[in-house]
């Protein structure tokens, strides 16, 4: 990746806020190593997910789209003695690296990853009038963040905070005439937050090592 002033202030913002993190690196090798897909937040980006679940005083985390556990990790450490993560994998490869990643963080007990489509997992867990969650990242796969968000404020109560990533995409969300399902996808979801009386959100444009993207954060009334 060629540097830029994002790139190179990204990488101050590491050097100063996350030490060095021995179940972190061995995550993101990992990945290297499997050759699963390398599209994790970056380590700024879970810093700014954990402050934001610590915010949010989470006993439950729900996440969709575990990947290898890079955010489940960041996430995890957010919660309380007790607390519990669930996370959402289509992959049963990538939750079986993930769980091992976990684990070597000594966050075995509180996360949980339930493999298949998350939509099934979300009406399942909707149905079984499963116990709201405080906090929610929606991560997984991009066409139907909407149903995503639709199924989570069904998971949701008063003050949960659900954060999306990958909302800007170097800004193909703004072409309106877009044959990329990924950008149709995540724009109809930009507009149903922001046409949804049941939340108040926004989106915070990020830069840096992932390159020029966002996230949507909402808090439900
Ligand atoms: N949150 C992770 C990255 C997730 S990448 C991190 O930042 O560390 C997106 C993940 O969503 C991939 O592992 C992919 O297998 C998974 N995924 C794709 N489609 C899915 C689906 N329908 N249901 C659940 N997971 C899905
Ligand atoms: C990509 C990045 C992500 O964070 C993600 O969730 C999916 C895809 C990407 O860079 O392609
Ligand atoms: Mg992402």
């Amino acid at each position: 990746m060629s540097s830029s002033i994002f790139t190179d202030v990204d990488q101050y913002i590491h050097e100063l806020f996350i030490p060095e993190d021995e179940a972190l690196n061995k995550t993101m090798d990992s990945i290297s190593e499997t050759g699963i897909p390398s599209i994790s937040v970056s380590y700024t980006q879970g810093k700014l997910l954990f402050l934001l679940a610590k915010m949010s005083k989470p006993k439950r985390i729900l996440e969709i789209g575990t990947l290898a556990g890079f955010s489940t990790i960041w996430l995890a450490r957010a919660l309380p003695a007790g607390g519990v993560l669930v996370s959402l994998e289509l992959e049963q490869q990538h939750a079986d690296i993930a769980l091992k990643n976990i684990a070597n963080a000594g966050l075995a007990d509180k996360v949980q990853i339930l493999v298949g489509p998350a939509g099934d997992s979300l009406d399942q867990m909707i149905s079984g009038k499963t116990e709201p969650f405080d906090f929610i990242f929606i991560d997984a796969d991009k066409p139907p963040y909407a149903e995503y968000f639709r199924q989570s404020l069904k998971l949701s109560k008063s003050g949960t905070v659900i954060v999306a990533d990958n909302v800007v995409r170097e800004g193909r969300i703004l072409d309106k005439a877009t044959t990329d399902e990924d950008a149709a996808g995540i724009a109809r979801f930009n507009k149903l937050i922001s046409q949804t009386p049941e939340v108040d959100a926004s989106i915070l444009q990020t830069v840096g090592e992932k390159l020029h993207d966002g996230i949507a954060i909402a808090i439900v009334k």
